[in-house]
């Protein structure tokens, strides 16, 4: 794999992933044999938006492989508040660091931010956009508990704003998936998302406003959180909040090897009565964070050596 920025999942081809999890696998069997592989690598942290999961791996995998992160902190005590562009950021903290991981509240951020940059860039999160490196994480988690192929996926939630959605839905079309999108229709995938997952050859996809009707079927359940943050107005999130839960009673309909995932934060999607059930891999699903984003960067940072 060659790539200088990771920006959207449709950059990545099936052979593409297929190399990224295959590297994460042996990863995870073996941790310590690459403890020290990238002693003296510095990853830049730019997140411009909350979060936990995303950030957090990002620096335990690149400690996990001999190097160190720098991370810009929060927007409040950076120069971003005495009116510093993007654009300028990046190319300053390019100059500290080998690569760049990005998160921002703005949709194309991240390839705005990347023509600015000589070092990796990776998009961890552009506004309602994208967000690869989690998709990554989700393949993972998919071929982990119910294998890629012959895959019946279905996709819950707030489809409109769930960048992880958008970029795991591309990248699904690489496997063949047939994939199912619940949502109220408000909530429904951007019509150019659609559009665009045709255009990629996705065939196989069906949208539903109920979970009812499909949920025999499925292989897995993918939930996500409705993206409150995103809303233009609180009486619209108000309308489809708490929409959508389930609970272990909801999926007495389904399979009994169906996989549950959801790429947290969760609010009242997902009850807890159903972490202690065989369906649940969303804890997982997050702790798949490191091994995978440890085969990522090792993969862009190794440059011509393999
Ligand atoms: C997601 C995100 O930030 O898009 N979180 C994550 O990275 N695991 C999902 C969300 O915030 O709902």
């Amino acid at each position: 794999m060659r790539h200088d920025h990771l920006i959207t999942s449709k950059q990545l081809s099936r052979a593409d992933i297929e190399t990224v999890l295959d590297r994460a696998a042996e990863i995870a069997a073996d941790p310590s044999a690459v403890s020290d592989r990238h002693a003296g690598t510095l990853l830049g942290l730019l997140f411009f938006e909350p979060s936990t999961r995303t950030k957090m791996s990002f620096e335990t995998a690149m400690k996990r492989l001999g190097g160190d992160v720098v991370d810009m902190g929060s927007v409040e005590s950076s120069s971003v508040t005495k009116g510093e562009t993007l654009a300028d950021t990046v190319r300053v903290i390019e100059g500290y660091a080998d690569a760049l991981v990005l998160r921002h509240p703005r949709e194309g951020a991240a390839t705005m931010a990347s023509e600015y940059v000589d070092v990796p860039l990776l998009n961890a999160g552009d506004g309602a956009g994208h967000h690869p490196t989690q998709t990554l994480l989700d393949l993972y988690t998919i071929r982990e508990n119910a294998g890629l192929e012959d895959l019946t996926i279905g996709i819950m939630g707030d489809l409109k704003y769930g960048r992880t959605v958008h970029s795991l839905a591309y990248a699904l079309t690489t496997f063949d998936a047939h994939q199912h999108f619940i949502s109220p229709e408000s909530l429904r995938l951007p019509r150019e998302v659609v559009f665009d997952l045709h255009q990629h050859g996705g065939a196989q996809i069906r949208e539903h406003e109920s979970l009812e009707g499909i949920l025999p079927e499925l292989d897995v359940l993918y939930v996500t959180r409705i993206q409150r943050e995103r809303f233009p107005d609180e009486a619209e999130y108000q309308q489809v909040a708490g929409e959508y839960q389930i609970d272990a009673a909801t999926l007495s309909a389904a399979r009994e090897d169906l996989t549950v995932m959801h790429p947290l934060p969760r609010v009242d999607e997902i009850a807890p009565d159903l972490d202690e059930t065989a369906h649940a891999a969303y804890f997982e699903q997050a702790h798949n964070g490191v091994p995978v984003r440890m085969a990522l960067l090792d993969l862009l940072l190794q440059g011509g050596e393999q």
